[in-house]
């Protein structure tokens, strides 16, 4: 199995009952990344610090999400000479956070790429059936299946939202999609791994599994309830 340079090699890769070292799965090791989830985990963090780390992590992993786009050269003029020089080429971006944590990593990824269009998709986990989503909201660019597309959340806990997400971004025709989450349980990773082998799992962590609450452990708590600061 080929393990990218992007995956942390001390992540406990390799716990017995999921297998997690594929190379789907891209950890950002990044000090500045890992240092930034672990102030997002502590408790004592607030509300407003907590979305400047969300921000600030989304565009640190952006940037390693991005990595792939196609380059073409072109001639610019310097004032002292021409320059065979590189800008992005082809497929144009879309990202779609899903509602409501995944709101809070826009900005972060926008700076990055100001050209971006934005849709949104509101999910939220059936409480009577924890393996089902119920769609709530749904608008996505007009011109989605022709961008590269991005999903994000903060978190990847059962995978049932992002499974979601994603069957019905590829419902329209759109064939690159990534997803791009903050904190990761074994679990998340391994539910979308099986349900769609081609996407690609970006996280800044990945952690233990998930509680009887289906809650991340030790992840960071409710992510919506720290961002928005509703709890
Ligand atoms: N959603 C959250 O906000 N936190 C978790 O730990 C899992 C899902």
């Amino acid at each position: 199995m080929k393990i990218t340079a992007d995956i942390t090699k001390n992540q406990n890769i390799g716990r017995k009952e999921y297998n997690m070292a594929n190379e789907k799965l891209h950890i950002c090791n990044h000090p500045l990344v890992q240092h930034k989830v672990s102030l997002l985990r502590d408790k004592n963090t607030g509300a407003k610090e907590f979305r400047e780390l969300v921000s600030e992590i989304s565009m640190l992993m952006c940037y390693e999400a991005t990595r792939d786009l196609p380059l073409k050269k072109v001639q610019i003029q310097t004032p002292i000479a021409i320059a065979e020089s590189n800008v992005i080429s082809g497929r144009k971006l879309a990202f779609v956070p899903i509602l409501r944590a995944g709101l809070g990593m826009v900005d972060g990824a926008m700076a990055l790429v100001p050209a971006a269009k934005v849709g949104h998709i509101g999910i939220y986990r059936d409480k009577a059936n924890s393996n089902s989503a119920a769609e709530y909201y749904c608008k996505l660019p007009f011109d989605i299946n022709e961008r590269d597309v991005i999903i994000t959340d903060i978190m990847l806990a059962t995978g049932v939202s992002a499974i979601h997400a994603i069957k019905k971004i590829k419902e329209t025709g759109a064939h690159s999609i990534k997803f791009m989450c903050i904190v990761a349980a074994p679990e998340g990773v391994e539910a979308l791994h099986n349900a769609f082998p081609d996407v690609e799992i970006y996280c800044g962590a990945l952690d233990d599994g998930l509680n009887e609450d289906l809650y991340i452990t030790p992840g960071v708590g409710d992510a919506g309830d720290r961002l928005f600061g509703t709890k």
